[in-house]
């Protein structure tokens, strides 16, 4: 089976971030575009949009001037959608609500050709409801596109109940004829990226309510610790609060309230207020002209020590152990549980209790800890955090310790996980939930996850890398922390870690 030919033209319903976005896709793929919007200027909008974004690219030579002026003129800005007769495909990427966009197929359905198929951009509607009702519910697929469209590879095509093979397979290859990488995936609520990522949205936000960090420090924690591309609240603005939001309640009420899901309130106050994100030039950063870039606190500078213990084997820190080197601080070895001691403080990476309760529970000196980071042997950012009874000078230490390895150090309130291990442990634990439930395989959601959200590496692999053991224990004392089904571990990798065994060492589920 084939995609659709460049000459079929391709209908885009809804002219805003994802719509323009598409629109550029399709028109590069050499189709007719004919954009449509409820509110009549956006089309037009949106295409000086394109125009702009391809006006860098021919800056930046890697694109022709004339190439960008061709996709350009494929695209046609409609007022009326009756003007989509005769289209191929439509593709709506109107407002993420389910009776807005039933009402819409209920049109298109009546205008197009009864080989016309209709394909919908929603992030976590359900496929099958949305074809419920209508005539010809096996020409409805899901066609779910990352954002930004042009750039991110991944494509999620979702099967409702109805949905003809055929359908979903022009529709698959037509996605790959457009240079993306399209994946077949089973009409869940989130289907599969949605799905796996809402912990990394959740996180954060809670960490805000909670004022354990900022906004640009935890960002900067995400991007520099944690490696991922864009901190949280930044992909926040950049999805639009609004949509992210609708998508969360969906997915939570999709899931009969499971907790899992919650969202955090904060966000509906954002939406209240219409702070939107990008859009609207205000969400959790300021866009407007003149703004202050907003800057992540650093620790004041602190004194460098001349030497550090190093109790038992520091595990996926040990990285940590070169740059001592480099620095020059002399280091002496002890059996132990892992861990750093200088004559302040002892600094142990987090296993998901505060460090307040580890110190209360294991006495000695005063308890810091450290959070994860992707890479310990280059991270230039790491968070801390003291036990509410530790002194300040334990903080002074571990601050001088990792400044004097060249890292900036973020110190934030004493939660249960810190930033980055609570946020990878919860993206993996819902990673394993997902190959439980059977949406995907390990490959599969982790493939899934870089090429949709350009995560550096996918949750599952990088859970595995962690350490089964040490992402259930975090897990665990999370959960117990906040007395939240939120955080349950997921069976599977419960199993696997009781096991010792990788989801990549032996295959799920297991042949008997
Ligand atoms: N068309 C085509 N290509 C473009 C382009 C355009 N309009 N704009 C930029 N590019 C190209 C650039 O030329 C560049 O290519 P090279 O790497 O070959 O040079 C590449 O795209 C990256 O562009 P930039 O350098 O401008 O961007 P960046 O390096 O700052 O990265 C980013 C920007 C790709 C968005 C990156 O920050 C990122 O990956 N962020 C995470 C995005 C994410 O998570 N998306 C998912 C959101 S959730 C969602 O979409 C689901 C939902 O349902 C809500
Ligand atoms: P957006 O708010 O930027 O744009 C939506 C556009 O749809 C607006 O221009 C609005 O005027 C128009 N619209 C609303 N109702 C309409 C109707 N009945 N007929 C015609 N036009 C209508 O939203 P967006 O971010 O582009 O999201 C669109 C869809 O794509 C949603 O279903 C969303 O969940 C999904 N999606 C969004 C992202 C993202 O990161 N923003 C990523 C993937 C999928």
């Amino acid at each position: 089976m084939s995609g659709l030919s460049s000459s079929t033209s391709i209908a885009i319903i809804g002219a805003g971030t994802m719509g323009a976005g598409i629109a550029q896709v399709a028109a590069s793929a050499g189709h007719p575009v004919l954009l449509f919007d409820a509110r009549q200027e956006a089309p037009s909008r949106a295409i000086e949009q394109i125009k702009a974004s391809l006006a860098r690219l021919v800056e930046r030579k890697r694109m022709a001037e004339a190439d960008a002026a061709a996709l350009v003129a494929r695209i046609r800005p409609c007022t009326a959608l009756g003007e989509l007769k005769g289209t191929g495909l439509a593709i709506e990427a109107i407002v993420e609500d389910m009776a807005v966009k039933k009402a819409l197929f209920v049109d298109l359905e009546d205008l197009l050709g009864a080989d016309a198929i209709l394909a919908t951009n929603t992030s976590s509607l359900s496929i099958t409801e949305l074809a419920g009702g209508l005539k010809r519910p096996g020409r409805v697929a899901g066609m779910h596109f990352f954002n930004p469209a042009p750039i991110m590879p991944l494509v999620e095509i979702i099967r409702g109940f109805a949905t003809d093979a055929d359908v979903a397979q022009i529709v698959f290859e037509t996605a790959k004829a457009w240079g993306k990488k399209p994946v077949h995936v089973k009409s869940t609520p989130g289907f599969l990226g949605n799905r796996v990522a809402r912990p990394f949205y959740g996180e954060a936000l809670r960490t805000l309510e909670e004022s354990a960090a900022d906004v640009p420090t935890y960002d900067a924690l995400i991007r520099e610790a944690g490696g991922f591309r864009m901190g949280a609240f930044e992909l926040l603005d950049l999805v639009g609060i609004d949509v992210n939001w609708a998508v969360t309640n969906s997915v939570y009420d999709s899931y009969f309230q499971d907790p899992r899901y919650k969202p955090f309130r904060i966000q509906g106050e954002m939406v209240a207020a219409g702070r939107l994100g990008r859009k609207t030039k205000l969400g959790f950063y300021d866009y407007r002209e003149g703004a202050a870039p907003a800057q992540p606190k650093d620790a004041p500078k602190a004194s460098a020590p001349t030497q550090a213990t190093i109790e038992g084997d520091l595990g996926i820190a040990a990285p940590l152990e070169g740059r001592m080197a480099r620095a020059g601080i002399a280091v002496r070895r002890l059996p132990g549980t892992g861990s750093l001691v200088l004559p302040e403080c002892r600094l142990m990476l987090s296993d998901g209790r505060t460090a307040t309760e580890r110190m209360a529970q294991e006495g000695g000196a005063p308890v810091v800890l450290f959070d994860l980071a992707l890479d310990y042997g280059v991270a230039p950012r790491i968070a801390i955090t003291a036990a509410d009874q530790a002194p300040h000078e334990a903080v002074m230490a571990a601050t001088g310790f990792f400044q004097a390895l060249g890292m900036k150090v973020s110190v934030i309130d004493d939660i249960p996980g810190l930033v980055v291990l609570r946020t990878v442990a919860m993206l993996s634990n819902f990673g394993f939930d997902a190959v439980h439930a059977g949406i995907a395989d390990a490959a599969g959601v982790d493939l899934a996850m870089q090429a949709a959200f350009n995560y550096p590496i996918g949750p599952i692999a990088w859970g595995e890398r962690i350490g089964l053991s040490h992402v259930v224990t975090t897990l665990d004392h999370i959960a117990r922390a906040y007395g939240e089904d939120r955080y349950r571990t997921s069976p599977l990798m419960r199993r696997r870690a009781a096991a010792g065994l990788n989801l990549s060492d032996t295959p799920f589920p297991t042949p008997r």
